[in-house]
């Protein structure tokens, strides 16, 4: 079924009658095995030919066979719970490449699955500073029948980018940077299918990506660059608009430091609380969810002088004007001395402890605690000094210091690009969710990209659709009901031509209790239908609006 995105922008004057559609979550057996390939296959270096790359010239391929391996899986990969997985059986294949002049060393492994390989080659992607995971992404995919690939691009793993940002004070790498925003992660895909045909002697049938955050953002970058690579991309959370959002990060930190005032954490959480108190009843639920955010005008300014039990040291406390300050310069995002938005906040109702961090020395002086990647973004790419300090920027440092990242780095790491002509005219689709209760990456950010995207495109729900998901955090976390199986819906789309007109999702149990809901494709949103039980997803359907 098609639908005109632009028209749903407007106003949709009647339900989206998806409720009736509703495929049951158990006829969704997506990621059995389509036909699985059987071995035995000779898993070792001289029968995996260096695969050709253009611009790399591939110094190492290693590849043996590996047994009963087990390791503890992502969480976004299994339904937002960290899984271990055991007995794996796979053959692992090294590839280590470089691009000549550009002196870097990038490490690739590519996992095969000896049995049953379901004839799909997934591409996994990193978070934070981490271009790729390797075991933890790699691990699920392969369970799943999947061949698959992760790239360090060349700089190692690990969350901080201060092993690798500056060749020396005041010089970035660039071509670190550019491994870590982009060529790594295509290089990996071209590298993943050769290595998958020369073991298997069949080239992959489908090709996905599956990436969280940084990962999200990776997965835009390949359809909005490379619209070749994948079949189907699944994009969470993603990391775009990097040059704007990673540096309004620190907004918050900057609003302490003009303030002078450093609140404890237990203010912020009785902050957050009081928000979702007033405004989870918005979307006709009491369910301690806040689902209609954009309809959430809750000022934390009429909290202030009213006590508070600081849920850290039980003791009882006042709301302070500063905190209601913060709080809301945090959910209404940096800006301005004149007004003028620079970019969106984070939702009410998701925690402000990524963002708006605090501490006390053991003397009780309280200080600011920088979220780790946006204080990095700041001092080692845009300021290029590690001993810069962002605790102490005051406004108008920070309005320069935005300007700055996004005058350097808008091409190389923005990921914003909405024309995606290649991608849709290579027949892709891809699917974006992100949790409404993120306390790291701004939705908005996302739902400001799709809005630019069905401008290009009104027929963008063809092939790219974004889902928001009520009280979930950053790729998993949070107490709002998580897609089961995205990455399966995304495979119904790509090889039966099924549309997921909603995405099956489910909470973490309160007291024994699960709660079910369809997340909606944006700008729909999941109407409770006043009557049926709150916690079925039956009592739901995909509406222009809450009421
Ligand atoms: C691949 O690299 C990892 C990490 O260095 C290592 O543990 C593994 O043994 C390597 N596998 C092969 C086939 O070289
Ligand atoms: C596989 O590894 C597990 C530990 O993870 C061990 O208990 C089991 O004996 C191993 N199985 C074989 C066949 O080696
Ligand atoms: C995974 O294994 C680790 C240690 O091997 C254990 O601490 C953890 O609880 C396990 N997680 C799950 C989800 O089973
Ligand atoms: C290349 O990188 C290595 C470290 O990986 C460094 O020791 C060497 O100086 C670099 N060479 C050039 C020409 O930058
Ligand atoms: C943020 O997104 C929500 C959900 O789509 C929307 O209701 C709200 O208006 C947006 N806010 C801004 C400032 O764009
Ligand atoms: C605020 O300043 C910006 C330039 O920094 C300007 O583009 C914008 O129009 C101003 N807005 C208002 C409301 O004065
Ligand atoms: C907060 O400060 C204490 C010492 O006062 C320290 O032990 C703790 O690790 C700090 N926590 C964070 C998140 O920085
Ligand atoms: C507490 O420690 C901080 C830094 O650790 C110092 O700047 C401040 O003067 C100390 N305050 C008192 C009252 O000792
Ligand atoms: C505050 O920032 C200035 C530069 O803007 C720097 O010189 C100073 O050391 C910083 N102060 C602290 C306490 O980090
Ligand atoms: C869960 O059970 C506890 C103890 O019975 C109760 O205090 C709490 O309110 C319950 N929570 C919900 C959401 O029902």
């Amino acid at each position: 079924m098609r639908f005109n995105a632009a028209t749903l922008l407007s106003v949709l004057p009647t339900l989206w009658p998806c409720a009736s559609a509703r495929p049951s979550s158990s006829t969704r057996g997506t990621l059995q095995p389509r036909s699985a390939s059987t071995g035995p296959y000779a898993c070792s270096a001289s029968s995996i030919p260096n695969p050709e790359l253009f611009g790399a010239e591939i110094t190492s391929l290693t590849a043996h066979e590996v047994h009963n391996y087990s390791t503890t899986g992502e969480a976004y990969a299994a339904g937002g719970v960290a899984r271990n997985y055991t007995g794996l059986e796979f053959c692992q294949v090294n590839i280590t490449y470089t691009h000549p002049g550009a002196n870097d060393s990038v490490h690739v492994q590519v996992w095969l699955p000896l049995s049953g390989w379901n004839q799909r080659f997934l591409g996994t992607g990193g978070g934070g500073f981490t271009t790729g995971t390797m075991a933890p992404a790699l691990a699920p995919a392969i369970a799943n029948g999947y061949s698959a690939a992760s790239t360090d691009g060349g700089h190692g793993i690990g969350v901080s980018a201060s092993t690798w940002a500056l060749l020396s004070l005041g010089n970035v790498d660039l071509h670190l940077l550019v491994d870590f925003a982009s060529r790594s992660l295509h290089d990996m895909t071209v590298l993943g299918k050769a290595v998958t045909e020369s073991f298997y002697g069949t080239a992959p049938q489908y090709s996905y990506w599956n990436g969280c955050s940084t990962g999200g953002r990776q997965g835009l970058m390949e359809a909005q660059r490379y619209a070749n690579d994948y079949d189907g991309i699944l994009a969470t959370a993603p990391a775009i608009n990097w040059h704007k959002f990673v540096t309004a990060e620190i907004w918050p930190q900057v609003v302490m430091h003009e303030l002078g005032v450093y609140p404890d954490q237990c203010e912020f959480n009785a902050i957050t609380a009081a928000a979702i108190e007033a405004c989870d009843p918005l979307d006709g639920v009491t369910d301690s969810i806040i689902a209609a955010t954009g309809l959430c005008n809750f000022d934390p300014h009429t909290l202030v002088g009213q006590p508070f039990t600081c849920d850290t040291d039980g003791t009882q406390r006042t709301y302070s004007s500063a905190a209601a300050t913060i709080a809301l310069e945090t959910w209404n995002g940096a800006h301005t001395d004149n007004g003028t938005r620079l970019w969106y906040g984070l939702a009410p109702g998701s925690p402000l402890n990524g963002l708006a961090n605090t501490n006390r020395t053991s003397n009780g002086t309280s200080y600011g605690v920088p979220f780790v990647i946006s204080d990095e973004w700041i001092r080692l790419f845009v300021v290029k000094d590690p001993a810069f300090s962002t605790t102490n920027l005051t406004t108008a440092a920070f309005e320069s210091i935005f300007r700055q990242s996004v005058q350097e780095y808008a091409s190389i790491i923005g990921t914003d690009d909405p024309d995606l002509s290649a991608f849709r005219d290579a027949g892709g689709k891809m699917i974006t969710w992100h949790g409404l209760a993120d306390p790291l990456i701004p939705p908005n950010g996302t739902v400001d990209y799709y809005d630019r995207v069905v401008a290009t495109d009104p027929e963008v729900m063809d092939y790219y659709r974004v889902f928001l998901a009520p009280g979930v955090g950053h790729c998993s976390g949070g107490p709002g009901p998580y897609p089961e199986n995205a990455l399966g819906a995304l495979v119904d789309w790509v090889e039966q031509g099924v549309a997921p007109e909603e995405l099956a999702a489910t909470s973490p149990a309160v007291n024994g209790t699960v709660a079910r809901r369809p997340l909606c494709p944006y700008p729909l949103v999941a109407r409770w239908d006043g009557v049926g039980d709150w916690t079925e997803a039956s009592s739901y359907e995909c509406a222009a609006s809450f009421v």
